[in-house]
């Protein structure tokens, strides 16, 4: 056979000096972004079950949480809230509070660490009655142009609040265009939008739910959030998010989607992150702790796939353990 024995590709990897030549980089703490959940009240640090090395932060809890993973030069937060059950309401009112934890927490966040980027999440499931992404109609589906509204005056809370980036996840049609102008029509011209542009109907978001406290009571996510079995569709939707005016896009699990990060990658110009979700962090764990995986190699080996794919960042729970899985 023609090419053999002369073409001898072990010659490459025949050291680890000379691996590592070759080896792209994996990608460094600035590229991380960590999400973060913050619920009312001082003094809280409630670890979460299903997700080991994360937990439920007062803001005043916060500041010393982030203050080692700041220092290893993570690239930013990502703020998800938590209310308390009786504030919640059909539509999600206390979403956009003044004095919400989110918005407490962007402000001791920024105060504490005016480098850091601080983005927040934007949804209502969190602190709607029915857990759904927007209140619900006579019929029982989420009204997606009710929700527009409630959405866009809790970004504009954040935005308020000092937030350097805000993130819409309820994944409602008009929801990009409806955040831009608001914000644009109260003066916030530099606040980025980071739009979770492909946002499946995965079932890797259980062990979030968990910590959000945020399941739907009934029902599931499927009337909004993107069916894995239709590509074009979920190409579409990324797209469509450029056009409203997005900054950033993103795919969002990461691990299963890795086809769908690479298509969007190569038919937009817009940075791309991708959003390795709770699921993807928790079943490493799982697995390690029974002797099934090295969890720092499975993290690194899931961390080089995202990368390659085309993420120019990455949202992840292991942006907060960032020295412990990266640094040898
Ligand atoms: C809700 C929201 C979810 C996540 C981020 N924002 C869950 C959902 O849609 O039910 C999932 C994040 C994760 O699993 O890590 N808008
Ligand atoms: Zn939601």
């Amino acid at each position: 056979m023609k090419g053999y024995p002369d073409i001898r590709m072990r010659r490459l990897r025949q050291s680890r000096s000379i691996r590592r030549l070759f080896d792209a980089p994996l990608p460094g703490p600035e590229k991380f972004i960590w999400p973060l959940f913050v619920a009312e009240g001082s003094g809280k640090r409630e670890a979460i079950d299903a997700m080991p090395g994360q937990y439920r932060l007062s803001p005043d809890t916060l500041c010393r949480e982030v203050e080692a993973s700041v220092k290893a030069g993570i690239g930013g937060v990502l703020l998800f809230g938590l209310t308390e059950e009786e504030k919640k309401d059909g539509s999600g009112t206390e979403a956009c509070c003044s004095t919400g934890s989110v918005q407490q927490a962007v402000r001791v966040l920024k105060k504490e660490f005016p480098e850091l980027t601080v983005m927040t999440d934007v949804c209502l499931c969190a602190y709607t009655s029915h857990g759904h992404c927007g209140p619900l109609t006579g019929s029982g589906d989420v009204d997606n142009d009710g929700a527009l509204e409630q959405l866009a005056r809790t970004a504009l809370s954040h935005a308020e609040a000092g937030a350097d980036c805000v993130a819409p996840s309820a994944m409602m049609d008009g929801q990009v265009q409806a955040i831009r102008s608001a914000l644009d029509g109260e003066g916030f011209k530099d606040t980025l939008l980071m739009s979770y542009s492909t946002k499946f109907a995965s079932s890797m978001y259980g062990p979030f739910r968990d910590a959000e406290q945020s399941a739907p009571g009934k029902g599931d996510r499927q009337g909004y959030q993107q069916s894995y079995r239709d590509k074009r569709q979920a190409v579409r939707e990324s797209l469509l998010d450029e056009n409203e005016g997005a900054d950033i896009l993103m795919v969002k699990p990461a691990l299963m989607y890795l086809d769908i990060i690479k298509e969007i990658r190569e038919r937009t110009e817009l940075p791309l992150a991708c959003y390795n979700v709770s699921g993807e962090y928790s079943m490493m764990i799982a697995s390690a702790e029974r002797g099934w995986g090295d969890l720092k190699a499975m993290v690194r080996e899931s961390v080089a796939a995202m990368d390659r794919a085309g993420s120019d960042i990455i949202i992840s729970y292991w942006a907060g353990r960032y020295n412990e899985i990266f640094t040898d």
